[in-house]
């Protein structure tokens, strides 16, 4: 069968149901084809060889069981960034983008040597240490296989001024820090959502107590990281606004407040340590 570009999506937009479908059929024909968006929307009549149809309809079938796309693609954008993703590291958010927002507002003008705890892909610390090259930046993850992905891709996006070492949260670190930041775990053990997430690795997303066990350790021991008036600025799930501010409070940090995320839900919360 030979289709062109505008037959595909059209085909392919039958197969796949979900909101960003059309998104989706874009972004597997720019990695198929080695084009962009707009060469997508210039050249529609461009015929697709039948190499590149059947890794399409590769694709294809691998999203209708679930795969998300970034896995399939091998990447992600995130802030200004584009990231290599496997199996191994969680897909980062866009949410995850306001985390790094308010760690650049409040470092704003400073000298800071800063920490991500749990850093995945290196999402948060990649995007900070970019807009930041003047700033110490440390990364941490327990899992080596993760921390390979994050060292890859500050690599591949040409950011030198992050130090990787693998650990369990800040059992590798030396030193204080003017900011600690982290998406840790936090979903509920059996929470529904989890069936969608289950190409996912579980240990990046799922959390005991209530979803709240990683995030009451880090901050429970964030005072005895931070300089006298740094920040901890910590990812949480839409309804544990209130819980995490309660940790911080019993814990003696300051100034807290909880952020929302671009769809208006709280997704982060801060606090400033004073010794
Ligand atoms: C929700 S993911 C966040 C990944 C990335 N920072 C992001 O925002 O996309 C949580 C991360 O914490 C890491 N992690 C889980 N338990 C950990 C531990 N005990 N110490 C350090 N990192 C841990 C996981 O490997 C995973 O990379």
């Amino acid at each position: 069968m030979t289709l062109n570009i505008q037959q595909f999506q059209q085909l392919a937009r039958q197969c796949l149901s979900n909101d960003d479908a059309t998104l989706e059929i874009e972004l597997m024909l720019c990695q198929v084809l080695n084009k962009n968006r707009i060469f997508l929307r210039t050249w529609p009549e461009t015929l697709l060889t039948e190499t590149q149809l059947n890794q399409l309809n590769e694709y294809l079938q691998q999203r209708q069981q679930g795969v998300p796309l970034a896995y399939l693609l091998g990447e992600r954008a995130f802030w200004t960034l584009n990231l290599t993703v496997n199996p191994d590291v969680l897909i980062p958010r866009s949410d995850t983008e306001c985390v790094v927002e308010k760690v650049l507002a409040l470092g704003q003008g400073k000298q800071w040597r800063v920490v991500d705890l749990g850093t995945g892909s290196g999402a948060i610390v990649l995007s900070i240490a970019k807009e930041h090259p003047e700033w110490v930046v440390v990364a941490t993850d327990l899992y080596p296989q993760s921390l390979a992905i994050a060292q890859q891709n500050a690599e591949k996006n040409q950011i030198p001024n992050v130090e990787f070492v693998q650990g369990s949260w800040f059992e590798p670190l030396t030193g204080l820090f003017d900011c600690i930041v982290s998406n840790p775990p936090y979903i509920i053990e059996n929470d529904p959502h989890l069936q969608a997430l289950s190409h996912e690795p579980q240990r990046a997303l799922v959390a005991a107590e209530q979803g709240l066990a990683d995030l009451r350790h880090i901050v429970q021991l964030s005072g005895r990281f931070l300089y006298d008036q740094g920040y901890l600025v910590l990812e949480h799930g839409f309804d544990q606004g209130q819980a995490v501010r309660d940790l911080l409070q019993a814990s003696g940090f300051s100034q807290i407040m909880t952020g929302q995320d671009f769809g208006g839900n709280d997704r982060y919360t801060v606090g400033q340590y004073v010794k």
